[in-house]
């Protein structure tokens, strides 16, 4: 089965670019199901039902998110009604909505799976100890994906080391910067420690590079980013799994301008 994942995407501009790109891309590469992180995609950050729906509409199945998942509450309800937008599974409970869904397709059923990682981050409960636990509950789901969403670039290797052989993929987000070793570690899982971004390439992780300076060099004490515009990038994988044993046969890494 061919599967999809995006990286974050980045405020309206980063939805557009999303829809102009999508479409086709899934058309030429027999793309079977599309998993995307929408935690930035509302601009100044977060998810709306709104920026959700654009995504949903432009073709992909599975929306994950991150640190930023509940920075819009008008979302806070869109969590708890639909099932294919999930937030991090290790946010302190009770929150809303969950930490991983399942998707029927015709040849297997996926878990996709969202997780925080604890360094440098706010440090919620322990991945390494809930992924066990949800490895073990969706036993019977050959095909897992984990959105790993992390700051630490040996968290994320560590963490898909310790889940190698046991899921299907563990893809790395968060950062919004692309990393070059997309991999099939020893035990068949497809493995990238970032998957990158969805937005604008003249940037700072997507938003406007001057407000970032002036935030960095003490010019300004707003904490306020919008989204950047001109050309705009899609950071991907595709990865070909095999849906009877989960195994990952091959990953590919995709930076569309
Ligand atoms: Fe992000
Ligand atoms: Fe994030």
């Amino acid at each position: 089965m061919k599967i999809l994942f995006i990286g974050d995407i980045v405020g309206r501009i980063g939805c557009e670019h999303l829809r102009r790109i999508l479409p086709d891309f899934k058309r030429r590469h027999n793309v079977g199901l599309v998993i995307a992180n929408g935690e930035n995609s509302a601009d100044r950050n977060g998810i709306t039902p709104e920026t959700a729906e654009h995504i949903f509409t432009s073709g992909v199945n599975v929306i994950t998110t991150g640190n930023h998942a509940f920075r819009q509450s008008s979302c806070n309800y869109y969590y708890e009604e639909c099932p294919y937008i999930i937030r991090p599974a290790n946010f302190p409970e009770p929150s809303y909505g969950k930490g991983f869904c399942i998707v029927d397709m015709i040849s297997a059923q996926v878990c996709v799976i969202n997780l925080l990682g604890n360094v440098f981050m706010n440090q919620y409960g322990s991945p390494f100890e809930l992924v066990d636990k949800l490895i073990d509950e969706n036993s019977g789901c050959p095909i897992k994906i984990i959105d790993f969403h992390a700051e630490a670039t040996a968290e994320k290797k560590a963490f898909a080391y310790y889940c190698d052989g046991r899921v299907s993929a563990v893809l790395g987000t968060h950062t919004h910067v692309p990393t070059a070793d997309a991999q099939i570690l020893p035990n068949k899982t497809a493995y990238i420690t970032d998957v990158g971004m969805t937005g604008a390439v003249d940037s700072v992780l997507g938003v406007k590079k001057e407000q970032s300076i002036a935030w960095l060099t003490g010019k300004s004490l707003s904490a306020r980013f919008d989204p950047a515009d001109g050309t705009c990038q899609m950071d991907c994988v595709l990865m070909d799994i095999d849906a009877k044993t989960g195994r990952a046969v091959s990953v590919e890494q995709f930076l569309i301008r």
